[in-house]
Order: C-alpha cells, then sequence, then structure tokens
C-alpha cells in the first residue's frame, strides 16, 4: 500500500514526528480521543522488534537476526507494558539505523493509516518519520519538541511514577545518545517535515499542548 493510495482512500491522517519525551505520545492519544480516530505508536513497532531480540539474545550488532525480529511484530504484543524500558527504547532506536528494519515495519503503519482499525475515519500516528516516509500525504503534520531538560524532567517524572528509580544524569546521558542516533542515521532520520507545524511544548502543559494542536488542525479545516 503506498502513502498516495493511503491518502486517496478518504482516511483522515494526522502524523506527529519528534524526539523522545516531547510530549507528542500523550498528544496523539488525546487527539484520536477528540476526533474519534484511530491511534498508532509506531515506536511500539520499533520497540516490539527491539524486546523480540532482546529476548532472543540478540545485541543488535547483526543486521539480519534485527529484520527477522521486526518481521514477526504482531499486533497484539503493542500493549506489553514492557516495551516501555529504556533498554527496550535504546535497542529500538539502535535497530531503527536498519533500512531493512524500517522496510519491515513500513506495511503495518501504511495498512494502518489507509485502513485504521474499527473502521475509524482516521488515524494519528505518532513517531519519528510519520510526516516525512511513511505519510507524506497526510492531511495535518506536527512536529513537536521540546527542550531536553524538559524532555529529561518529564521522563524521569513518568519512570518514577512507574515506580522505577532513575537519576537525572542517566536519563539525560541516555535521551541525548537516543535523539543523537534517531536524527543523524541515514535512512529516515527523526527531522521536521518542510508542511509540519512545530510545535515546541517546553512550558506547557498536556491541557495547553492539546489546545494548541486543536487550533492548528481546526484552523486547517475551516
Ligand atoms: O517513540 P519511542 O521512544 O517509543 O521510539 C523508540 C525508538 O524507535 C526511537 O528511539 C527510534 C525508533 N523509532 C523510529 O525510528 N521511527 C519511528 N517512527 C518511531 C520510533
Amino acid at each position: 500500500m503506498t502513502a498516495r493510495r493511503a491518502a486517496a482512500s478518504g482516511v483522515r491522517v494526522i502524523a506527529i514526528d519528534g524526539p523522545a519525551a516531547s510530549g507528542k505520545g500523550t498528544l496523539a492519544q488525546r487527539l484520536a480521543a477528540h476526533y474519534g480516530y484511530a491511534r498508532l505508536d509506531s515506536g511500539r513497532l520499533y520497540r516490539a522488534a527491539a524486546r523480540r531480540l532482546i529476548a532472543a539474545g540478540g545485541t543488535g550488532e547483526d543486521a539480519q537476526a534485527a529484520v527477522r525480529a521486526a518481521q514477526a511484530v504482531t499486533a497484539e504484543e503493542l500493549a506489553d507494558p514492557e516495551l516501555g524500558t529504556d533498554q527496550v527504547a535504546q535497542m529500538a532506536s539502535r535497530i531503527a539505523a536498519y533500512p531493512e528494519v524500517r522496510a519491515a515495519l513500513l506495511d503495518f503503519q501504511r495498512r494502518f493509516a489507509s485502513r485504521p482499525p474499527g473502521g475509524a475515519p482516521g488515524a494519528v500516528i505518532d513517531g519519528r518519520d510519520i510526516g516525512t516516509v511513511v505519510c507524506p500525504g497526510a492531511a495535518v503534520k506536527l512536529f513537536v519538541t521540546a527542550s531536553l531538560e524538559t524532555r529529561a524532567e518529564r521522563r524521569l517524572k513518568e519512570l518514577r511514577e512507574k515506580g522505577l528509580d532513575s537519576i537525572k544524569t542517566r536519563v539525560l546521558q541516555d535521551m541525548r545518545e537516543r535523539d543523537a542516533r534517531d536524527r543523524s542515521r541515514s535512512e529516515a532520520p527523526l527531522t521536521r517535515a518542510e508542511d509540519a507545524h512545530l510545535l515546541d511544548t517546553t512550558g506547557m502543559d498536556a491541557d495547553e499542548a492539546f489546545a494548541a494542536a486543536r487550533a492548528v488542525i481546526d484552523g486547517m479545516c475551516t
């Protein structure tokens, strides 16, 4: 299924990209609920592949093993709470640099965009390359950012709420590493699509980010 056919199917796609802990996940969830659209967190596909690889004893250095893990990912495992750990996130970022891993996960994302589950009239998909590669024809594109400091604070709060003890310097370092890898890879790097609206959520809470995004989206459709 090509991106052009996905756009032609009449499904409205909201593509949200941005770095880790920028607020894009919460925003995607709220926008999907508000518009009655289906939501796909594409990072969970990469995380599911990473988790499979870790479980099989993989280190991420063998591209073929990473591709096999990506090819085996199913929709059912995307809800697995184990996908939320930093170990899985780092492995996901590492294997996401392999073009063949990205190719193996592309079809799932495009099928979701063209035929969202439950017959929803639209899809909200968040990730790193949704507006640039997965759905370049998306009706709305948002690029969500926040300062590194803000993102590290958010991530720390999230980890502590899950009962996981972490120190800020470690979270900052992990985030810096992952950002650098996601931005510098040659295939589908994290970057703002030319026609994406920039939403800097530094100093915004989730309600303010949601209101700002709705103002953009509703402004485009009236
Ligand atoms: O959004 P996340 O933190 O769950 O994503 C985990 C990793 O997966 C991220 O560091 C890079 C990769 N990823 C990607 O390369 N492309 C996407 N569309 C989504 C995630």
